[in-house]
């Protein structure tokens, strides 16, 4: 385990069987469309590319880098984006893979963008959901794992560009970010 780390939240092992099962569950309702798989950069791109191997429909795949301007509890109500789609999502069935669902401010934002330019169907799918955390009324359609209010890295999260190379979700040392 990363030095930087109090524990390991969620193994290889249990990220493979749940992302595979979750996937499972999505593919079979999509398996006689084409949807636009769009991931959120940068933190579901493990996620993402092991979430996607299991889908047997047609897919196509599309990015989007965001931001909120602000930062910490309190968002300022403004979505920053920074890489926007390539594909036109209008009559699409779009699926957004996200890492984390916090606050909601990103996802609520998102959908709201996503449906005003015309998409036939926008899903969300998230690998980790904090429930206790949400300030925005959206919830995940899909999500593979709820988990408490702890700041985890690893498996794409990141603090700081730091650990999104772990195979694993940790979390992290209180330490390295009160420090
Ligand atoms: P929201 O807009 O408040 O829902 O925040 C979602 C974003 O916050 C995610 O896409 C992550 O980038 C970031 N985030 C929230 N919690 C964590 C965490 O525990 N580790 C790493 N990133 C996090
Ligand atoms: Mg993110």
């Amino acid at each position: 385990m990363h030095k930087d780390c109090e524990r390991i939240m969620l193994t290889e092992e249990q990220l493979r069987a749940r992302v595979k099962e979750v996937a499972l569950q999505v593919d079979e309702i999509y398996k006689d469309k084409r949807p636009l798989v769009v991931g959120i950069l940068k933190g579901s791109i493990i996620f993402y590319s092991d979430f996607i191997r299991f889908l047997t429909m047609p897919v196509e795949l599309d990015f989007m880098a965001v931001s909120s301007y602000g930062s910490g509890a309190v968002s300022s109500g403004k979505l920053n984006i920074k890489k926007d789609l390539d594909r036109d999502v209008a009559g699409r069935d779009v699926i957004i893979v996200e890492d984390i669902i916090d606050s909601g401010f990103t996802l609520a934002n998102l959908k709201a963008l996503l449906t005003e330019r015309g998409a036939a169907s926008v899903m969300i799918v998230t690998l980790l959901n904090k429930k206790d955390r949400r300030e925005y009324d959206i919830a995940p359609d899909y999500n593979c794992f709820d988990i408490e209010n702890e700041f985890v890295v690893g498996y794409g999260l990141d603090y700081n560009e730091q650990y999104r190379s772990l195979p694993y979700i940790g979390i992290l040392k209180r330490s390295v970010y009160e420090k």
